[in-house]
């Protein structure tokens, strides 16, 4: 018996970096998945398929063996050990494992691929091993692999991966999950640039300690955009989204975490008729993400593809993260 599970990526549409401090980010699930099958084994080997990122091998203890791919490696699948891992702990059980990580949800871009596969690799743990973990439980597990990557995240992307949908979401606060009217298109754009968020994140928080006042200002107006693009999007307000989304990108290059081909994919959409653009994600490369309607879609993919971004039409899934048995 093995147990597949998937979980959805995500796009930010308001407040990344101002969550981390303060107030809510909004957040959709989106129509690209990770996919985790987990199979007992008769050894306490956990062994790791991860052919979609170029390598596969195997934990004995500690000790990281390739397979496929460079010993290094064995570091991006950390989050996936503690994950499945503190399931483990967790159900009061031990068992090798056969774990098989594959993702449509493109890479260190922002749009929550290692979050969706620390959900995934929860689920079909938990299920596999019995246990009938309820989303909270999953959410929480699977934040245990994401500290391993990236330190101490707000919380947002492992919330988004198991619930689905559009969250409201503040740290310390809580989510509030809801469905939109009707179906929103939105069109992002990858840059094919790489990041890392901690590094990100670390520099808004460097440039706070040498501005203090000046990012405080920044932040405090990215709260209010949230809040007020909170107010659109429930009200199918359009227009309003755009504009709001334009200002929010303002405030993200003012904190220096946009760059030169983000900007330009950010103008071009917009000059394609976008109803708004912004980076979405931590920045500094990653996916930028545009407002548009059904009849500019196809003038956003060309225009991101003239800037060599690659285009992505992605709507909202509201499904969250789902386990069923396979064989
Ligand atoms: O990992 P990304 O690119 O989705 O960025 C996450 C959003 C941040 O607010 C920048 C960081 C966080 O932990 O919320």
């Amino acid at each position: 018996m093995a147990v597949e599970a998937t979980a959805p990526g995500k796009a930010i549409l308001f407040g990344e970096h101002s969550v981390v401090y303060r107030g809510p980010a909004v957040v959709l699930a989106i129509d690209r998945r990770a996919r985790v099958v987990a199979r007992k084994r008769d050894d306490d080997r956990i062994f790791f398929d991860a052919m979609d990122l170029g390598f596969s091998g195997y934990f004995t203890g500690e000790t990281y063996v390739p397979l496929q791919g460079e010993s290094w490696r064995g570091k991006r699948l950390q989050a996936f050990l503690v994950a499945a891992r503190k399931t483990m702990e967790h159900l009061g059980t031990e068992s090798g494992l056969g774990i098989t990580l594959r993702s449509d949800i493109p890479v260190a871009a922002g749009l929550g691929s290692s979050a969706a596969l620390s959900v995934a690799t929860v689920a079909s743990v938990g299920g596999l091993l019995g246990g009938d973990l309820s989303q909270e439980e999953i959410c929480e597990l699977a934040y245990e692999g994401e500290k391993v990557v990236h330190g101490t995240p707000s919380g947002v992307d492992n919330n988004i991966s198991t619930y689905g949908g559009v969250l409201r979401y503040e740290k310390d606060v809580g989510i509030e999950r809801f469905e939109l009217d009707g179906d929103l298109p939105f069109v992002i754009g990858d840059s094919m640039r790489k990041r890392s968020t901690k590094r990100l994140v670390d520099r808004v928080r460097m440039l706070r300690e040498r501005e203090p006042e000046l990012v405080e200002g920044v932040l405090d107006s990215i709260v209010l955009v949230s809040e007020s693009g909170l107010a659109a999007l429930k009200a199918n307000d359009l227009h309003r989204l755009g504009d709001l989304m334009n200002v929010n990108h303002g405030l993200l290059s003012s904190l220096g975490v946009s760059i030169a081909k983000l900007d330009m994919m950010v103008h071009s959409s917009r000059g394609a008729g976008a109803y708004g653009a912004k980076l979405t994600g931590a920045g500094g490369g990653g996916c930028m993400i545009a407002l548009s309607d059904e009849a500019s879609i196809e003038k956003i993919n060309r225009a991101i593809l003239r800037c060599r971004g690659e285009p992505h039409v992605v709507s909202v899934s509201y499904e969250g993260a789902k386990t069923r048995e396979v064989d």
